[in-house]
């Protein structure tokens, strides 16, 4: 395992992400010696100074997303960004543009399914293009997101893209940009947290030559499985509304 190298430390109970490096990490499982890492390779195991076992595993994207990223109010989540990549077709070598960046959330997830494609993001305000930014380099995924300080609400540069992502206020006002923007048959997708900008922007999207227009939300429940099996009684409720529009040409 080399210097640097971010590895996952698993074990039943708990999870660790972390770089290889010649320190020691204070856990509530006790201190590992990360060093011991240097001599190591994934599915090798380490032990804390209490000696408990952890297994070292490659992070994905969403350990990554979960553990490193600097989550700033109202990022889209996990359930929703499934839909946007399936829904939308998206894979590697596509071309996003996605609408504000906030914590860069969305852009990260995308640029994962996409890469060595391009997801160019675009954010107006200041505070949220700097964690946008060191989010983005945590992520280790700067390479295939271009990040704009820009308002779409002014225009989108970008042309013969395949799907625009919209998580902002005032969304209505982008989807004649989306059009424009957009390559026969992409995607502009818009996430709503509200019904009422939901029927604005299809009120936009059908003065355009769009198809299969729809409005979607994405419930999932989690279940107990114990020796009562049952839907958990708490849980996220709602999050938003996923709008989906076809460029016809
Ligand atoms: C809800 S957050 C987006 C969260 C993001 N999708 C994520 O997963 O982390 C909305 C962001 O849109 C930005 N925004 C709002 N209007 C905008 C505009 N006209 N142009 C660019 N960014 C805008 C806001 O500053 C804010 O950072």
């Amino acid at each position: 395992m080399k210097k640097g190298e971010l590895v996952l430390l698993i074990s039943r109970e708990n999870s660790y992400l972390t770089n290889v490096r010649n320190e020691k990490m204070h856990t509530q499982d006790g201190i590992f010696n990360l060093g011991e890492l240097l001599n190591k390779n994934f599915g090798d195991e380490i032990k804390t100074h209490l000696n408990k076992k952890f297994t070292i595993a490659k992070p994905n994207i969403t350990d990554i997303l979960e553990k490193r990223v600097k989550r700033l109010p109202q990022v889209i989540t996990p359930k929703d960004i499934g839909l946007i990549i399936s829904y939308t077709g998206i894979g590697p070598g596509s071309l996003v543009v996605d609408a504000g960046t906030g914590s860069g959330f969305l852009a990260i997830f995308l640029a994962n399914s996409i890469k060595p494609g391009r997801v160019v993001t675009y954010e107006k305000d200041k505070r949220f293009l700097k964690v946008a930014k060191e989010n983005i380099r945590a992520s280790g995924l700067s390479k295939f997101i271009k990040l704009k300080k820009k308002d779409i609400t002014k225009g989108i540069d970008e042309k013969n893209v395949d799907v625009v992502t919209l998580d902002m206020k005032d969304a209505e006002k982008v989807v004649k940009h989306a059009y424009n923007a957009l390559k026969p048959g992409g995607y502009l997708v818009v996430y709503s947290p509200y019904i009422e900008q939901v029927i604005s922007v299809t009120k936009e999207v059908e003065k355009k030559n769009f198809f299969d227009i729809k409005t979607v939300e994405n419930i999932v429940r989690e279940w107990q499985v114990e020796k009562h099996t049952r839907p958990k009684t708490v849980g996220l409720m709602h999050t938003g509304f996923l709008t989906f529009a076809r460029k016809v040409g």
